[in-house]
């Protein structure tokens, strides 16, 4: 089919780098194929509205400064599920047709989606229903996109939050303090595991391996003896939860305090948040924004929808995107990350 006008969108939760993919998206569109390219606003939010609310995106939109910076020009939302969406009135409606019709208002021929799996999901089911041409990018901090190895904005927050060990690294030894920092990730330890081994933490929690208090206790008295250090570095999973236990309160302030209680050591609790994902994107996350901007139009061209990209073994590939949504990718317990955190001595809690 001939194609004239494409639209991008992101949605789901910002993280550095959609800027950069949607400037890779329209070069590629504009300079190779010379096609017409919407931005949608808020994600399918901008397809809700009438008219439907969006920004055409041309050459002189990416002079220099929208590839550095955090965040998306789109604008995202990470809410409001248009199969199930939160009516004013308290109620829930089934929006989707009029997402759906959006697309036919903006008179595109095909859709470029970025964003995680649950977004993904979403608008993979909108396409179906719509018979809309789909392409999906992977983004998310929590780097749980199955199927690639990389989604983009996950290395800078990796980036983040290895420097905030790095900065937290002097207090603990200045003060003799067991220093603890929680870092997002939702249901998965990709973002502390990966920066707890290059932070140099010494115990690392992450929702895939269950944690025993006891466990990280002798890992403490080992660095003590072993190493004569009287201080400690823990990073742990906002997802992580105590076995049998539900807890009121973040998981990095339960650990403070029963840390504190087992074995009498001053604790500190940081809360990185969302400055995980704010960030100007690190050079590695604009170059896989850049790869899987231009296969993605490629895949458009092409005309193979219902597609990913992905990344895997160097390489820039498209899976099917059946293949991706339903599920997400959790860290392996037996894979060379875990095994490297454990050749170092870290203790993971088991
Ligand atoms: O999925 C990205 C993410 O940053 C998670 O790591 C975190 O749990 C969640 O989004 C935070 O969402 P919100 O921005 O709605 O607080």
């Amino acid at each position: 089919m001939a194609i004239n006008r494409i639209g991008v969108l992101t949605s789901g939760g910002d993280c550095a780098g959609l800027n950069a993919v949607i400037r890779a998206v329209t070069r590629r569109a504009i300079l190779k194929y010379g096609w017409q390219v919407y931005g949608v606003n808020d994600g399918s939010h901008g397809l809700f509205d009438r008219p439907p609310r969006f920004q055409e995106l041309t050459l002189p939109d990416f002079t220099g400064t929208v590839l550095r910076m955090g965040g998306t020009i789109l604008g995202s939302v990470n809410s409001g599920d248009p199969f199930d969406f939160p009516m004013p009135d308290g109620t829930r409606q089934d929006r989707s047709a009029e997402i759906i019709d959006g697309y036919a208002q903006l008179g595109l021929d095909a859709l470029i989606a970025i964003g995680g799996d649950g977004s993904l999901a979403i608008l993979r089911e909108l396409a179906q229903q719509g018979d809309w041409n789909l392409v999906g990018i992977p983004k998310t901090i929590d780097n749980d996109v199955d199927m690639t190895e990389n989604a983009v904005g996950y290395v800078t927050a990796v980036d983040v939050a290895t420097e905030a060990l790095d900065r937290l690294q002097p207090t603990a030894a200045s003060h003799n303090r067991v220093m603890i920092l929680e870092v997002m990730g939702r249901d998965h330890g990709h973002i502390a595991i990966n920066a707890g081994i290059a932070g140099g933490a010494d115990v690392i929690l992450i929702p895939e391996i269950p944690f025993d208090l006891d466990r990280i206790k002798s890992k403490f008295e080992d660095v003590l003896s072993e190493e004569g250090r009287s201080f400690a570095l823990v990073i742990v999973a906002e997802g992580v939860r105590p076995i049998g236990e539900t807890i009121d309160k973040n998981i990095g302030q339960y650990l403070g305090q029963h840390i504190a209680e087992m074995t009498g050591a001053e604790t500190r609790v940081t809360v990185l948040g969302h400055t995980q994902r704010g960030r100007t994107p690190s050079p590695r996350d604009r170059l896989f924004a850049s790869a899987f901007g231009i296969h993605a139009v490629d895949l458009v061209a092409e005309g193979k929808f219902d597609r990913m990209v992905a990344w895997s073994s160097r390489d820039c590939i498209d899976v099917p995107l059946a293949d991706v949504v339903g599920h997400s990718r959790a860290v392996d317990p037996d894979g060379s990350i875990v095994r490297t955190a454990r050749g170092l001595g870290i203790c993971l809690g088991d």
